[in-house]
């Protein structure tokens, strides 16, 4: 999978030189590149933002470096199957393990970080004419830009593509796979500090064990996510 993100931070993502995905790099499983949007401006003071048309509070992105910045990461692709333009915003679609899923089979991803109120929406719609564009919301709060949210996207897409994650079992196992959330897990030893494991985990009964832990699912999903199961 190819990975461009622009951001007028590029050193913020190099926390992705990290871990899981920095290894997947390394193995050629992810291909990321990052941009500095202010490269894509022509003035002495690199400027990337401007007041807002119709008034109010804050600065919005200029549309010019950001239409400069999506020729030169798209190049002359227009194919919207291969390429997805993802717009971090609050007012964007809820991301979730679904849309996670849906863009981890895209070859193409480029991530837009937006910073200040937002990117002038005529950069959106210029890009929609070419390829998949989807303004995504990491959640019902607001962050004071586009970066921390990308991350969280590409390291949950990432994590998806096949090979990054050695044993694939453990991503069908997990939170928000098959909508319920994830069985409380336990390791050795079998008693600490006084709390003792499931004794139904020791006893090797396998059908017991899957039945308990759909339970624990369904338990842990109705107590603190009731709105999952619909
Ligand atoms: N940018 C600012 N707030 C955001 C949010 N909640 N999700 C995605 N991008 C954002």
């Amino acid at each position: 999978m190819r990975i461009d993100i622009v951001s007028i931070f590029p050193e913020f993502f190099s926390v992705l030189d990290i871990s899981l995905l920095g290894k997947a790099r390394q193995q050629g499983l992810l291909d990321v590149a990052v941009h500095d949007l202010r490269d894509f401006t022509h003035d002495r003071h690199r400027t990337v933002d401007d007041t807002p048309y119709g008034g109010g509070a804050g600065m919005v992105m200029k549309p010019e470096p950001w239409g400069e910045a999506l020729d030169h990461v798209l190049g002359d692709e227009a194919d919207p199957e291969a390429t997805t333009v993802i717009v971090p915003s609050p007012a964007g679609t809820p991301f979730t393990q679904a849309l996670a899923r849906e863009l981890a089979a895209v070859p193409h991803l480029v991530f837009t970080c937006g910073r200040y109120e937002g990117i002038d929406q005529r950069v959106v719609e210029h890009a929609s004419s070419r390829v998949t564009v989807r303004e995504i919301s990491l959640g019902d709060y607001v962050l004071n830009g586009g970066e921390v949210a990308v991350t969280a996207m590409i390291e949950a897409v990432g994590r998806l593509v096949p090979g990054v994650v050695g044993n694939p079992e453990s991503l069908t196992e997990e939170s928000h796979e098959g909508g319920l959330l994830e069985y409380p897990s336990y390791t050795k030893p079998a008693s600490w500090r006084g709390l003792d494991v499931p004794p139904v985990l020791m006893g090797g009964n396998h059908g017991a064990i899957a039945s308990w832990r759909h339970e624990q699912q369904l338990e842990r999903t109705r107590r603190v996510r009731p709105d999952l199961l619909g």
